[in-house]
């Protein structure tokens, strides 16, 4: 069994973009803008954007955080999104999910200008990776790729079987897989007998948050597992959506949680961003 080791890889892509960073800075006396919105007080979504934000340090570009409580109207956070889409400073807009019960979030996911909507949930970017066009992809699935790609992982042909259905990951996952010709099965919370299905996988991608969902009956021998969950066990450690102690002995490869695709999102935030940032340029220059 071998780690995906998405820690490693997001260190190499990170030093990859403060290197265009400052190229661009130099050429165009651009500097990539991020601006983050963050409704309310949840310590996930709280903890997400501190490491965006601090991602986004590292690298060199400019971020600001837009921190709104949890009472807040919907013209209030459309107001600010309207405002950052015409703010020539701001390449990438990211609005952390989820939003509380009274804000219309397809509403705000819309707003977002698409040539600025690093996270890849406008309908426009949707539509394009549906489609096998170029645009912008959601952070997730896009790290899971280019960790299998790093470990010269090709999904070609290879049953892959997707548990979590989400506009997040689950479906953008779905439709990265199949543009890179998988065959690809998703499955979800009503679908019958789980194991029957990833049984039969090659390739098992989890995102569900459901703790030792994947166990390792439920896997062939050598199959790669990708664990896309991220829960806090009853001792407070960091755990998946894989029994990882049992199914790291029967698959071929693995990613850890921590340091498998949580590290890999972020680092495609950066990517997002700063190819926002150079299609703004260049369209500037
Ligand atoms: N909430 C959970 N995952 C994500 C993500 O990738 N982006 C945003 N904006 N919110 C999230």
């Amino acid at each position: 069994m071998q780690l995906l080791d998405g820690r490693a890889l997001s260190q190499k892509i990170e030093i990859k973009v403060t290197t265009e960073v400052k190229k661009l800075k130099a050429q165009n006396g651009v500097t990539p803008g991020l601006a983050v919105i963050l409704v309310g007080n949840d310590p996930a979504s709280q903890a997400y954007v501190n490491m965006k934000k601090k991602a986004c340090d590292r690298v060199g570009f400019y971020s600001v955080t837009h921190e709104m409580p949890e009472d807040i109207s919907q013209d209030a956070i459309e107001n600010t999104i309207t405002m950052m889409n015409d703010n020539p400073n701001i390449d990438g807009i990211l609005v952390q999910l989820p939003l509380p019960s009274q804000i219309d979030e397809t509403r705000i996911l819309e707003l977002v200008t698409p040539s600025k909507d690093v996270d890849g949930f406008h309908p426009y970017n949707v539509g394009r990776l549906t489609t096998g066009l170029d645009g912008f992809v959601p952070c997730t699935p896009l790290g899971v790729m280019e960790l299998l790609n790093e470990y010269d992982i090709d999904v070609k042909g290879k049953n892959c079987v997707v548990v979590g259905a989400s506009n997040i990951v689950g479906k953008p996952m779905a439709a990265l897989l199949l543009n890179a010709d998988a065959t690809v099965e998703i499955c979800h919370i009503f679908t019958d007998d789980l194991k029957k299905h990833t049984l039969n996988a090659d390739i098992v991608l989890v995102g569900v948050g459901v703790i030792n969902l994947i166990k390792e009956d439920m896997i062939k021998d050598g199959a790669i597992i990708i664990d896309i969950g991220i829960n806090r066990a009853e001792n407070g450690k960091l755990v998946g959506d894989v029994d990882f102690a049992n199914v790291s002995k029967k698959c071929s490869y693995i990613t850890p949680v921590p340091g498998g695709v949580g590290p890999m999102t972020i680092a495609m935030l950066l990517k997002n961003t700063l190819k926002a940032a150079k299609i703004n340029a260049s369209e500037k220059a």
